[in-house]
């Protein structure tokens, strides 16, 4: 299978990502102690299905043969998270030495395949001790991710090539702003937003103190808004859409300010918080799953809502499949952000159920045929000039998708949650060759 409308610029970085709660399981193994998605998911009604995170994928014990799995697939790098309560428990104050060696396994055994490391501090879950303490709408938060991150960056900045400080604040902002469409819900949702840049800047400059030579970024989550109809309502919510979502977090990183509704900031900082959060970075991550298209609705938060989009078919989690809006994406962000520093896309993937065929192979076509048209929007933004300069699909493996459960699969690799098995599905397959026909000059 040869696409030569998907060749790259050698030097470009192919990979996969996946994040510790939604792989490894061993929840209480080896001295880690509880997250607060430990905790949510123990919980009556907690996670779809009653799924926890106790065995997961069991990577934690089935390393290896994923490392292997990644060696063949062929990529370049990997994007993995640290479980920050498998490291430091109480989320401040001792670490645990048998979950570092976990990740010294897991970074050396990337390093032995000829793969780069990608690390991400913080993908959501932290100690419980940090949640009971307030989590994120506690400002003291900041202080202890940045401790922590320092702490990794002591330990793994020999060897890592890639830190990514947080994974999707805009997810944790949204996941603590459950409740109805009040102003409480509202403020405390900014508050834990800023709390979030703020760690996330107090980072920065520690981790560079201790990772020289790593380059350090932060993933986003963005989606592109457009307007449901051309009714100057609908145009203002699609405006608003970018304003707490796509700008949310860009506009304090890249230009040193929240951005502005009705001529003030939708976050009051001080200067020093907004100097703090506008360090410098080396990329920027760039998670993209699905375009938005916008509705004025007084039951929104901020006063719209997600409809819709006339004849477009929605995924498993009733996401719009229009791959052709990536481009759209790219082509905003190099047009608001001329002085953004060189992105990564960090994730970008498909859900389905992927049952496997009579004879045990998974035939996720529908997942090849998305991949591949983000890639083309991805190759002709480069084109177009954009510095982009690596892919990683989400994800390696099936795993646990959070809130939903184990139902919506993401992986290259199907996992049969009762035995453990791993099977690389077709798309594992394309991808390889994918990767495979590429220029190198690794
Ligand atoms: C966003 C998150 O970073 C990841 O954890 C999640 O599984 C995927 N996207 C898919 O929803």
């Amino acid at each position: 299978m040869s696409e030569p409308d998907l060749l790259f610029p050698p030097g470009f970085r192919w990979g996969v990502a996946t994040a510790a709660f939604q792989i490894e399981g061993a929840w209480d193994a080896d001295g880690k102690g509880p997250s607060n998605w430990d905790t949510r998911a123990h919980r009556p009604g907690g996670l779809a299905g009653g799924a926890t995170g106790d065995v997961a994928c069991d990577h934690y014990h089935r390393l290896t043969e994923d490392l292997d799995l990644l060696a063949g697939l062929g990529v370049d790098s990997y994007r993995f998270s640290v479980s920050w309560p498998r490291v430091q428990p109480a989320g401040r104050g001792r670490w645990n030495g048998r979950g570092l060696a976990f990740y010294d396994r897991l970074v050396d055994g990337l390093l032995a395949r000829d793969i780069e490391p990608m690390l991400t501090v913080y993908h959501w879950d932290h100690p419980q001790p940090i949640e009971d303490a307030g989590g994120w709408a506690d400002r003291d938060t900041a202080a202890r991710f940045a401790d922590y991150a320092e702490g990794l960056a002591a330990r793994f900045g020999d060897r890592v090539t890639r830190w990514i400080t947080l994974n999707e604040p805009l997810s944790v902002m949204h996941a603590e702003m459950t409740g109805p469409p009040e102003a409480p819900v509202r403020r405390h949702g900014l508050r834990v937003a800023h709390h979030l840049l703020l760690g996330h800047g107090l980072a920065v400059p520690r981790l560079r103190a201790q990772a020289p030579h790593g380059e350090i970024g932060i993933s986003l989550n963005l989606a592109g808004m457009t307007a449901a109809g051309e009714h100057p309502h609908d145009v203002a919510a699609a405006a608003r859409a970018e304003v707490y979502e796509d700008r949310l977090f860009l506009d304090p990183l890249l230009r040193g300010e929240y951005p502005r509704l009705d001529d003030r900031p939708v976050i009051e900082a001080d200067d020093a918080d907004r100097a703090v959060i506008a360090a410098p970075l080396d990329f920027l991550g760039v998670n993209w799953y699905a375009p938005a298209r916008i509705a004025a609705s007084t039951s929104g938060v901020f006063g719209y809502t997600r409809v819709p989009w006339p004849g477009t078919s929605t995924n498993l989690l009733g996401w719009p499949v229009a791959p052709e809006l990536f481009g759209a994406l790219l082509t905003w962000l190099r047009a608001r952000y001329p002085d953004a520093p060189p992105i990564h896309v960090t994730e970008n993937g498909f859900p389905a159920v992927d049952e496997p065929d009579v004879t045990g192979s998974v035939q996720d076509l529908r997942r090849v045929t998305y991949l591949r048209a983000c890639l083309r929007e991805v190759s002709a933004a480069v084109e177009a000039g954009s510095d982009i300069r690596g892919y990683h699909v989400w994800s390696l493996l099936d795993n646990l998708e959070w809130e939903h459960g184990y139902r919506p699969r993401f992986g290259l690799v199907h996992v049969d949650f009762a035995t453990l098995a791993r099977t690389p599905k077709a798309s594992y397959r394309w991808y390889r060759q994918l990767i495979s026909g590429q220029p190198r000059d690794r």
